[in-house]
């Protein structure tokens, strides 16, 4: 189904777009042009034929390769230091500090499909519960192995109440296919996973933090797929806050009681994770010739996220009353109001490229690498 606003939207956001092209080329142009060179370069040195004569397709496999080449990281590297319930508590911990809820276990309130299956409730900072969710986080091959994903089991709504007061509250499940724990060793996960599961849960908060009572512009419903994108990519920016990382409890990485030494030697722990954090850092900024700056939703979550990083990242009280603004704007008003405007009452302005091309930036690459 595609609404007349849908289409107005869309024709709102091609026109954005190409305006923000043009101011762009001055600043990005130069950039991807010389990451075109950098790459025509690679491809030479690595005996490729068509280096002088490079095709869309090429340029994506060779992006892959050249990124692989020069930030050379081993995901498994990380494993040993990321343990599934850890990094739930160090996102959960992230969550209350920016949105003021708290997520705590409730098995057994629901029954569950599996017994694996975990069963969250989500309370207000008054105690009072808004939302539920489901985590199914292990890989069971003869039922799934693949992909994560988020997905409503019910919304919130007025009209469904049971009590005809109050709206129905919404539950969320969350899937992954996590490595299952052996033995009395946790599961174990990859950075990339970790991303994964933020990217995911910020799809959740969406779902469960909703203020619509309307069930049919609740949550995710009802918005523009590109706008959808926004809180996902946005939780994503978390995981890769080494300071935040350090500072708001997500002390997964550094949590050193954890660690299976066996794989480490010698002594400079801390400094191995630093490195590891640049070399993702620089990873997921870095983008030989291809316009990664296209994504429209990218340009609204980097931007987004550089509200926090204005108050400064350190000041706990500024972040949490800036999440407390992201909470009541993006996460609670639903499909009930268009994106841009719901993005406007949370940055006080248009959305602008600025943070996008900050973030992948030549500087954040050679200042991080
Ligand atoms: C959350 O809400 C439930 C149900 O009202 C309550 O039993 C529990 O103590 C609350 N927990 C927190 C941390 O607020
Ligand atoms: C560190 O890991 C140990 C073992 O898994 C756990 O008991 C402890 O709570 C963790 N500490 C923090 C701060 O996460």
């Amino acid at each position: 189904m595609c609404l007349p606003s849908q289409q107005l939207s869309l024709i709102h956001e091609l026109h954005l777009m190409l305006s923000l092209c043009f101011s762009w080329q001055s600043q990005a142009f130069p950039l991807i042009f010389l990451d075109l060179v950098d790459l025509k370069e690679f491809c030479k040195s690595q005996g490729s034929p068509e280096a002088d004569d490079l095709n869309h397709w090429d340029i994506t496999f060779w992006s892959e390769r050249f990124r692989e080449s020069k930030y050379e990281l081993n995901e498994e590297e990380l494993r040993p230091y990321l343990s599934l319930p850890r990094v739930m508590d160090g996102l959960f911990n992230l969550v209350n500090m920016l949105f003021g809820i708290n997520v705590e276990p409730a098995d057994g309130l629901a029954p569950v499909w599996n017994h694996d299956v975990r069963f969250y409730r989500v309370n207000d900072s008054s105690g009072t519960p808004i939302a539920y969710f489901y985590f199914d986080p292990y890989s069971r091959p003869s039922e799934k192995s693949g992909g994560a994903w988020m997905g409503g089991v019910v919304s919130r709504s007025r009209i469904l109440s049971r009590d005809g007061a109050n709206a129905r509250l919404p539950v969320a499940h969350m899937v992954c296919n996590q490595m299952p724990p052996v033995g009395d060793k946790p599961s174990l996960m990859t950075f990339l996973e970790v991303e994964t599961v933020f990217h995911e849960f910020g799809h959740a908060l969406q779902h469960m933090l909703t203020k619509q009572d309307e069930g049919l512009v609740a949550g995710l419903r009802g918005i523009e797929r590109d706008a959808r994108e926004l809180p996902s990519q946005f939780m994503e920016n978390w995981c890769y806050h080494s300071d935040i990382v350090e500072e708001v409890h997500v002390s997964f990485a550094l949590n050193q009681s954890a660690v299976d030494y066996s794989i480490i030697d010698g002594c400079c722990r801390n400094t191995l994770m630093k490195g590891i954090y640049q070399k993702l850092l620089a990873a997921k900024t870095f983008c030989a010739g291809t316009l990664n700056l296209r994504q429209w939703a990218e340009v609204l979550s980097a931007d987004a996220f550089s509200a926090f990083e204005d108050v400064g990242l350190e000041n706990e009280k500024a972040v949490k009353e800036t999440g407390q603004r992201f909470r009541q704007t993006v996460l609670a008003l639903g499909g009930g109001k268009a994106p841009l405007e719901v993005f406007v009452l949370f940055r006080g302005r248009e959305p602008s490229p600025e943070a996008l091309l900050r973030h992948h930036g030549p500087e954040s690459v050679t200042s991080s690498a």
